[in-house]
């Protein structure tokens, strides 16, 4: 039997549902199935109801995280067209802005230009007084974080490059998408990007077959897209799951919404990919600790660790296992060759072969004040 201990992991995109969808998730259970999966950390993104726009919105979730998580938790704030850029005296307390300009669950699209114009250079701003925790001011601006496919993705490299505010590009999807970012990079752009595990290991072929199991956003894509992402794993610098859990019911419905959970199959999925040697496990470290720790500029865990089992023969993965409150994964019945058997979190276990063992609140609020 072959056990490795690596980092715990970071998962720099999580939908944990909470306040508002608590039926779907909650930071209870989203972190449980967090340190399932291997993750000690996760980043929370701002699409609840109500989003988390303002200043007291956020100190409302983080209060309810401090209560409830059981791994660190990092909050996004939203831009939203009606509350434009409320969160800004908040803006150091929460790990980065997301803005959607792509169509997706939940209402936070932005419309206009003008309204985009305005939140990078307000954003621009604020960093001008703090820095950016990404060139190592502790007490600085996390990075403008974007859902822009298509056309929307050079509209957001062109703000981020006039106003030199760090941009992240959340799930990666396109050929096309992965080739503009290489060259920005290249040229210098100020950005960094992430890919989710299903549009590294599903692909538009999948689609009939798991329907609205399979559908989210972006869409999973075709199979030269996935070729593409694999092409340039150079240019990708976080692996991150988008886990957007939605329950079975809902995913029944004739118009089901876009998400699929993805917390607990992460890290199988992607040492299964080492066992077939398309990446290695430092590819792995590189994308889920190392890089969003300095993208968001967030604190080391001490004595944290994983313990994974690498199996001789595959196992189909299994939603009876499964912590998330909807209990379901595209990935089920697909043979895996590792399962995460313990967490060590600060020293204490916090799981171990299926059991939790962490007490609701022993999770950090990352970049609020302790508790
Ligand atoms: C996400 C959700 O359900 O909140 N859905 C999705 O398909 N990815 C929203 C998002 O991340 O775009
Ligand atoms: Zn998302």
């Amino acid at each position: 039997m072959t056990i490795l201990r690596i980092p715990g992991l970071v998962d720099a995109h999580v939908h944990l549902r909470e306040p508002g969808y608590e039926h779907k998730e909650d930071f209870y259970s989203g972190t449980a199935a967090a340190l399932a999966g291997g993750v000690t950390t996760v980043l929370d993104m701002p699409n609840t109801q109500p989003p988390t726009a303002t200043p007291e919105q956020l100190a409302a979730k983080a209060r309810l995280a401090a209560a409830k998580a059981v791994c660190d938790v990092g909050l996004f704030v939203a831009a939203t067209n009606d509350l434009a850029d409320a969160y800004l005296p908040a803006a150091t307390r929460a790990c980065g802005l997301k803005i959607y300009v792509s169509d997706t669950f939940g209402s936070l699209r932005i419309d206009t230009l003008d309204l985009m114009h305005r939140l990078f250079r307000t954003w621009a701003e604020r960093a001008r007084d703090v820095g950016y925790r990404s060139d190592g001011q502790a007490g600085g601006l996390g990075p403008v974080a974007v859902h822009a496919e298509e056309l929307m993705l050079p509209v957001c490299l062109n703000l981020s490059r006039l106003y030199d505010a760090p941009l992240h590009v959340v799930h990666v999807s396109r050929r096309s998408e992965i080739e503009l970012i290489r060259v920005a990079k290249e040229r210098g752009y100020r950005v960094t990007c992430e890919v989710t595990p299903h549009h590294l290991f599903l692909t538009t072929d999948d689609a009939a077959r798991l329907g609205p199991l399979g559908d989210m956003r972006p869409r999973l894509a075709t199979p030269d897209d996935q070729c593409a992402l694999w092409k340039n794993l150079a240019v990708i610098d976080v692996f991150a799951t988008d886990h957007a859990p939605h329950t079975q019911a809902e995913k029944a419905l004739p118009e089901p919404p876009p998400g699929v959970p993805g917390l607990e199959t992460m890290l199988p999925l992607l040492l299964t990919a080492v066992a077939d040697q398309r990446l290695t496990l430092d590819d792995i470290i590189a994308r889920c600790c190392v890089n969003p720790r300095r993208i968001y500029g967030l604190p080391e865990q001490p004595e944290t660790w994983v313990e994974v089992e690498i199996l001789e023969e595959p196992i189909a993965w299994r939603n009876e296992e499964m912590h998330t409150r909807v209990g379901w994964s595209p990935f089920a019945g697909i043979p895996l060759r590792a399962r995460v058997r313990s967490v060590t979190l600060r020293g204490a276990p916090v799981y171990a072969d299926g059991t939790l063992l962490a007490q609701p609140g022993s999770g950090h609020v990352l970049f609020h004040a302790a508790g």
